[in-house]
């Protein structure tokens, strides 16, 4: 069975935390909240207590693991060096939603990196979750804490929804603020690579560095990436990923997504075109869209579910909604989604890059 705790994010105590760290520590796995989304945790250089972690996600062993640290020198006996650029950035965006990946040290066990010989390292802000592992006393590998597949958990209760009975501990500790995985950058070289893009945004990575690469996997033909491409290299990228239980497509308006006239219109045509006897459409869209949409006489007529990401102006509040409002699609009759596609600039890009792969790269024209 899994024990659960429900502790304050802000109030804790160490009393309060103690029977977790101690079951890390011991090599049990337990899942917690971070800054970004819900990690499941376990110690890292304990290959056994890894096994566990794959196994109660089913999750592909070929994908390897975030390693998380309480503090920016815990990650020296896990490396083979720290980059100057690695320190730059731990200095200007640690503790927060950055991992940065390194060349690996012999103390780090080929089932974390799935036999690649780089690490990725990430020293979370929340503060639950860096006293936990402090007091575990070991580097915690921690994925998203969800069945693998399936949207990552921003609130406790997906942890429970996904892997109650199948791990050791789950602490629900409230939303998570950020609410999308980190931003996964290499930094072996002179310069960064994102390799995922997250909470920290290419502008932000340069206000600190003259020059960021994107790796090709994420600049497809259907959606600009940055200006350098390089070969595809983070393994997570080739499996399917944040799917809700109902198939979603993506929008394509012909006019930018700021026109959010045109963007209801498109949603609408798409609705009615796959709308077939008595299926019930989802829509997935912002909250200026919405509010026209509530307004098009075609709404009242269609059985739909119209779910807001929140407003077109405040992209952060759009992200810590994603995963939710894809998990509450699965409490609905919808039958397909049909999603707006929103700006790809700042932390749109990573929005966008969660909402092409929940849709498993699925557009649709009106
Ligand atoms: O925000 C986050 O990063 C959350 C919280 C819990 O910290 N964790 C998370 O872990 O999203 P996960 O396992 O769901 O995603 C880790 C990603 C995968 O896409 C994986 O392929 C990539 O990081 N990754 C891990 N190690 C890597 C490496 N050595 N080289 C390239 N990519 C790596
Ligand atoms: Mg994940």
């Amino acid at each position: 069975t899994t024990r659960f705790a429900t502790i304050d994010p802000q109030l804790f105590t160490d009393e309060a935390l103690q029977p977790f760290a101690r079951m890390l520590a011991a090599g049990k796995t337990v899942a917690f909240p971070t800054e970004t989304v819900y990690g499941l945790g376990a110690d890292a250089t304990n290959p056994r207590a890894l096994a566990a972690i794959f196994e109660a996600k089913g999750r592909p062993s070929d994908n390897p693991l975030i390693v998380h640290v309480a503090a920016p020198e815990d990650i020296e006996p896990l490396v083979k060096t720290v980059t100057p650029l690695a320190r730059k950035l731990m200095a200007h965006f640690w503790p927060g939603p950055l991992t940065i990946i390194l060349e690996k040290s012999p103390a780090v066990p080929d089932m974390v990196t799935a036999g690649l010989d780089t690490v990725a390292l990430r020293m979370p802000a929340h503060p639950l979750a860096r006293r936990l592992i402090a007091l575990a006393g070991v580097p915690v590998a921690a994925p998203s804490a969800n069945q693998s597949g399936r949207p990552s958990p921003t609130r406790g209760s997906h942890v429970v929804k996904d892997l109650e009975g199948r791990v050791d501990a789950i602490i629900d500790g409230g939303p998570c603020e950020v609410g999308l995985e980190s931003t996964v950058v290499d930094a072996t070289g002179s310069f960064p690579v994102i390799l995922r893009p997250g909470g920290v945004t290419r502008e932000m990575l340069l206000m600190v560095v003259d020059h960021v690469a994107v790796d090709a996997a994420l600049v497809k033909k259907d959606f600009g990436g940055g200006e350098s491409v390089t070969a595809p290299r983070s393994p997570g990228m080739k499996y399917t990923h944040y799917a809700p239980k109902a198939p979603l497509i993506l929008a394509r308006s012909s006019r930018p997504a700021e026109t959010t006239t045109e963007a209801a219109h498109v949603l609408i045509t798409l609705a009615l075109r796959h709308q077939k006897a008595e299926a019930v459409m989802g829509i997935l869209c912002t909250d200026e869209t919405a509010a026209i949409l509530a307004e098009m006489p075609e709404t009242a007529k269609l059985p739909l579910v119209v779910k807001s990401l929140g407003s077109v102006h405040h992209p952060e509040e759009m992200a810590a909604n994603l995963f939710l409002r894809l998990r509450e699609f699965d409490e609905t009759p919808a039958s397909l989604i049909i999603t707006e596609a929103l700006s790809d600039n700042a932390l749109g890009f990573a929005l966008m890059n969660r909402l092409v792969k929940a849709a498993g790269n699925q557009w649709e024209e009106a």
